[in-house]
């Protein structure tokens, strides 16, 4: 249960105070540092991270120290990243981030070891261009994940071990799945046994290290299920498994179109994943969390999308409130919930806004001076 210290109320305080004030642009950085920090006010619930990239962590280097006690590389540890080519170890990137998060007090996630994207084309296909055959694969795959965990063993707590492994229909992604970016070579080298082995070679190389399940749209009955099945196999099999990773972008509201994903987007749909899971005597974490202020399963012409100028307050209000019930709903779930990640920090860095079609998106919960927006204080005030 949650102890209400003197030093939590005094963070209250601050942030309410902060919340009446009008803050000047110029003032922005200064805002973000003085309002009550995040991470102090759910430091009795879980931790509070936030994930940044080889820029961020720098140009947001004030909110992260302030308000966040967790830290994720975006893009630096994914498997492109660290292994380009055969054999050809780039660590710079990600070593200069982890100092930055250690010298900060921040608890390092390492995401993520196995995904069917942002993996290099050699790891599935040979110099020959056939494909690789699965003891080949499964060679390659070990071995990165043995290199990786040994080089950031007692600097990375926490790796998402294998990331998405389930589809929509709750089937385990195959290499044949709908959509240009959505088949697994994982599976279609090696069928489900990178799964096992991927968590073996994890705990072999660090045996302190928590290894997590990471998957998204976990709200849908299908997907929570089936990730729920995958993980309940893997224990009963003795495979070296501590927890499973919601990754939670989800949207100001649910769709009203039955047929589309966040339809089943309900605060009670996320918390039902989060129980079952803990079902298993898992840890829980929430590990890539947004909000985009567009409605799932909606047209929205260029002259609709949102823009700094054009974004209304009731849309921020909205998202405000959204944001207090989910966290209203994860302090309720605290016994189990080990770790909340935002993937972002503020609104002026979103991979929602990174889209082809040029739409800004906002959402996060500071804003693109680096300001705090409502859903900020909304969950601050409790
Ligand atoms: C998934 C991945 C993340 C990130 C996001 C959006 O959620 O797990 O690493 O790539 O997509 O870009």
């Amino acid at each position: 249960m949650r102890q209400h210290t003197f030093k939590s109320f005094l963070t209250l305080f601050a942030g309410t105070f902060l919340c009446s004030c009008s803050v000047s642009d110029s003032d922005s950085e200064a805002t973000s540092q003085t309002a009550a920090s995040l991470a102090q006010k759910y430091q009795d619930d879980f931790i509070i991270g936030a994930t940044a990239d080889q820029q961020s962590y720098r140009t947001h280097a004030a909110i992260l120290k302030h308000h966040f006690n967790g830290f994720t590389t975006e893009n630096e540890m994914k498997f492109e990243s660290l292994q380009p080519t055969k054999g050809n170890y780039q660590f710079t990137t990600a070593d200069n981030m982890v100092s930055f998060a250690r010298e900060n007090d921040m608890t390092v996630r390492g995401h993520a070891l196995v995904w069917h994207r942002q993996t290099p084309e050699w790891v599935f296909t040979g110099p020959d261009g056939t494909p690789r055959s699965e003891d080949d694969v499964l060679e390659i795959m070990t071995t990165h994940i043995g290199t990786v965990v040994n080089h950031f063993k007692d600097r990375v707590a926490v790796w998402d071990v294998v990331n998405e492994a389930i589809t929509d229909q709750g089937t385990l992604r195959s290499d044949n799945e709908p959509g240009s970016d959505q088949s697994s070579l994982w599976y279609a080298r090696t069928g489900t046994r990178y799964i096992e082995e991927a968590f073996r070679a994890a705990h072999k190389a660090d045996p302190s290290a928590k290894l997590f399940y990471n998957d998204y749209y976990n709200y849908l009955p299908k997907r929570r299920e089936a990730i729920y099945e995958l993980v309940k196999g893997l224990i009963e099999r003795g495979i070296p498994i501590h927890g499973i990773g919601l990754q939670t972008h989800i949207n100001t509201r649910p769709s009203v179109v039955p047929t589309h994903q966040s339809y089943h987007q309900t605060i009670d749909n996320i918390e039902r994943a989060i129980q079952r899971y803990a079902s298993l005597g898992l840890e829980v974490q929430i590990t890539e969390l947004d909000m985009s202020v567009y409605v799932g399963g909606q047209k929205y012409t260029p002259d609709e999308f949102f823009t700094d100028e054009s974004l209304p307050n009731a849309v921020l209000a909205e998202q405000a409130e959204r944001y207090k019930a989910l966290f209203a709903m994860l302090r309720r779930n605290s016994d189990v919930i080990s770790s909340v990640t935002f993937w972002g920090i503020a609104d002026d860095n979103t991979w929602l806004s990174e889209f082809d079609s040029g739409r800004s998106d906002f959402p996060l919960l500071f804003n693109k001076k680096h300001q705090p927006k409502p859903a900020f204080y909304a969950i601050m005030d409790f």
